[in-house]
């Protein structure tokens, strides 16, 4: 692990970042109806934090002498909604357990603050996937959208 391999795969990463916030921007347009309008406000708050994670390694890119790129990752335009949520949480996934290596690697070139700043960018990704997964679970099977204590049935 050298130096210019950390900055390739940080450019690897801000590409996926970049590539987020468009496609959750895009999805959130293709939203309507009363289910849609929560899917609209969670993919807001998503992109807000790819932002923050895209400007963060732009930064890093830059102070550790690379040339941070500017194209995003190209994307699928899943047909129906529980494919595009099936789509983002793959990727989220696919992020947090990117951001674990990434900070093992930061950690190999001796840079701590870049290593803890991947994992809690590794956390949030892995917040978006268990918040997708909760919405999956209440598309799969509309029952479960909401599950009432079965102790708090019948106390009236
Ligand atoms: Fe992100
Ligand atoms: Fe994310």
């Amino acid at each position: 692990m050298t130096k210019d391999d950390l900055i390739r795969g940080l450019n690897e990463d801000l590409a996926a970042e970049l590539s987020t916030v468009i496609r959750y921007t895009y999805e959130g347009s293709r939203c309507f109806g009363p289910f849609g309008l929560p899917l609209r406000e969670m993919l807001s708050r998503g992109r807000l934090d790819e932002i923050g994670h895209a400007a963060f390694l732009m930064d890093v890119i830059t102070d550790l002498g690379g040339e941070p790129v500017t194209a995003p990752r190209p994307f699928g335009k899943p047909a129906d909604l529980k494919e595009m949520l099936e789509l983002d949480l793959r990727l989220e996934e696919e992020a947090a357990q990117k951001y674990v290596r990434r900070a093992r690697e930061a950690e190999e070139l001796m840079l701590p603050e870049l290593k803890v700043r991947l994992e809690e960018m590794a956390a949030d990704e892995a917040g978006h996937a268990r918040e997708l997964r909760r919405v999956l679970k209440g598309l799969e099977a509309p029952a479960t959208a909401y599950e009432p204590l079965a102790e708090c049935v019948g106390h009236g």
